[in-house]
């Protein structure tokens, strides 16, 4: 079914915020512009709690322009959030519509991945007025270069890996990074182009065990004091057999294993994406207040765009192999 585009924004009074899926740095700066652009427009706000799980809960807040203040530098997110896969099912769609109305919210913009903007689209299918706003550190959602959380997630990486480089270059080690990012390579290339590494393993790209071993033996023989192996955690091998395998081919480096886990995913959102988390902020809100419904909020070029939902749901983003190509050839 497809939904219409457009509502009439006339009787928009109140619109619900949430944010859900694994929470990403600049969630809070995107809550906080959601809220003041709504105050501007004389909107009221309601956050819910817990994402998809509070909505079905009604668990609900008030949002006040000064209740988001003090919020736009902290990681994670005010709101909370959850995972609820069962959302899926219409019986939870038909409670989240039945609590949205019994709260006369009118509208609703979700901040999340590409599971948190699936529950958003089956909203839409069933005629609630919505808008999505791409927030993961993963940056596997189509349709945008960016979503809020990956530039801070990135850094968050960089910083891990100088620090790793100076012990694994004193002891002249193999040091295998692993990063998250799920079937997308996005974080470990991008982190592997700008970190150094010898080798990236990523879903998208197969890459022998034997394939790593001979890289990391090169770069012994050239003299390096140490090899660097981003590993996705979504990729064909696993960290630990990449470390066994490396061990056993005696390639001239020890070996040691960094899972950077869930550190990646907290701290305070950097200036890129807190820009970009209040721009997205401000366009949702605006795009509602245009009666304008079905679409998330994309970066493409300098521009925030908007763009179908259901696109977004159908498509899959990988990461984009030109760097992949280019961080081969700078492992000299
Ligand atoms: O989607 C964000 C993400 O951090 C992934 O990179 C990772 O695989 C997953 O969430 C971890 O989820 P959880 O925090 O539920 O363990």
């Amino acid at each position: 079914m497809n939904a219409d585009m457009t509502f009439n924004p006339q009787h928009l009074r109140r619109i619900g915020v949430m944010t859900c899926g694994g929470d990403a740095p600049g969630m809070n700066t995107c809550i906080r512009a959601v809220v003041r652009t709504a105050s501007n427009y004389e909107l009221e706000v309601y956050g819910i709690r817990r994402a998809f799980a509070g909505l079905v809960a009604g668990d609900m807040i008030r949002l006040g322009p000064r209740d988001v203040g003090g919020i736009l530098q902290r990681g994670g997110t005010v709101l909370q959030t959850a995972r609820l896969p069962e959302f899926s099912q219409e019986r939870l769609q038909k409670l989240a519509l039945r609590r949205l109305h019994e709260h006369e919210i009118q509208a609703l913009v979700v901040i999340g991945g590409n599971g948190s903007l699936r529950g958003a689209y089956a909203l839409h299918q069933r005629g609630f007025p919505v808008i999505g706003i791409p927030a993961t550190i993963d940056n596997d959602v189509w349709g945008t270069n960016m979503a809020i959380g990956v530039d801070t997630a990135i850094n968050t990486i960089l910083d891990a890996i100088d620090r790793l480089r100076d012990t694994a270059s004193s002891h002249q080690r193999t040091l295998i990074v692993e990063t998250m990012g799920r079937k997308c390579g996005y974080l470990a290339l991008m982190a592997g182009i700008t970190g150094g590494a010898e080798v990236i393993h990523i879903p998208e790209v197969p890459l022998s065990l034997e394939e790593m071993a001979r890289r990391v033996e090169e770069a012994y023989i050239r003299g390096k004091t140490h090899a660097l192996l981003v590993v996705s955690e979504g990729a064909e091998h696993r960290t630990t057999d990449i470390a066994r395998y490396l061990e056993e081919q005696e390639t001239g480096f020890e070996v040691r294993i960094t899972i950077l886990g869930h550190v990646q995913r907290g701290g305070k959102p950097s200036h890129f994406d807190r820009l970009l988390a209040t721009r997205m902020g401000v366009a949702a809100v605006e795009a509602l207040r245009e009666g304008k419904c079905g679409y998330m909020t994309a970066l493409q070029g300098r521009k925030i765009v908007l763009i179908p939902l259901e696109e977004v749901v159908q498509n899959e983003r990988q990461a984009n192999l030109e760097y992949y190509r280019i961080a081969q050839m700078l492992a000299k």
